[in-house]
């Protein structure tokens, strides 16, 4: 099973991503996780990456393109994948049909987290307790100027990422407002329990 989670910044979807990852053998693949490992370790992608990122401004589209280029191929992707915050562009999307093709891979589902704009500062403000509660590092684009550039650029490149796959017939809209459970089985419900 090969699968794209669309959504805004705290729509739910590493939420939605850990649990399909837990409920079957697949991977998460999510950009974000992976450019704050490579920020943190300190590599040459991380230094690229991190104030673009803190700004909330997403990265060139080269960057992501290359991770996933190398992540879909890799042996514990075999099984399938889903794609967390990748692709974020019409240009990645165009490129992700391109690199599977390559592979003679295809997406078997698409699916958005449709979520409120208000709701969304509130779940980010409540990540940032829940992260200082535990004892951890808050993301540094968890603020709420980052989250206002971060919301730009979803509507300004991102959405228009929906439109891409809805036009092929691929897209399913799910409610992401509903409870954590009820999302979840939302999109048991709306990928048809192939996974
Ligand atoms: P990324 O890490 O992808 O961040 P994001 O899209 O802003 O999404 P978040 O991780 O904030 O939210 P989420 O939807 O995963 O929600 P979550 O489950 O955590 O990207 C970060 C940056 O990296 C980008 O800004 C960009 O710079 C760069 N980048 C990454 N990919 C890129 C790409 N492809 N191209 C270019 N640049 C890229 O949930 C949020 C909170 O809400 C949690 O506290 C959770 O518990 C809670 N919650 C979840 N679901 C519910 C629910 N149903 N009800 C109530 N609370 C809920």
């Amino acid at each position: 099973m090969r699968l794209v989670l669309l959504g805004a910044p705290g729509a739910g979807k590493g939420t939605q991503a850990t649990r399909l990852v837990a409920k079957h053998s697949i991977v998460q693949l999510s950009t974000g996780d992976m450019l704050r490992a490579a920020v943190t370790a300190g590599t040459p992608l991380g230094a690229q990456a991190k104030e673009i990122m803190n700004r909330g401004e997403l990265v060139p589209d080269q960057l992501v393109i290359d991770l996933i280029d190398q992540r879909i191929g890799a042996s514990d992707a075999a099984h399938g994948f889903i794609l967390d915050g990748f692709p974020r562009t019409v240009a990645q999307a165009r490129t992700l049909d391109t690199l599977l093709t390559k592979r003679n891979m295809k997406l078997d589902a698409v699916v958005e987290l449709v979520v409120d704009e208000n709701e969304l500062l509130k779940r980010v403000e409540n990540r940032v307790r829940e992260t200082l509660k535990a004892g951890g590092v808050v993301r540094a684009d968890d603020n709420p100027e980052s989250l206002k550039t971060r919301l730009d650029a979803y509507r300004k490149l991102t959405a228009p990422v929906s439109a891409y796959y809805a036009q092929k017939g691929d897209l399913k809209q799910v409610d992401g407002m509903a409870p954590i459970d009820d999302v979840t089985l939302a999109i048991d419900k709306a990928i048809g329990g192939r996974v």
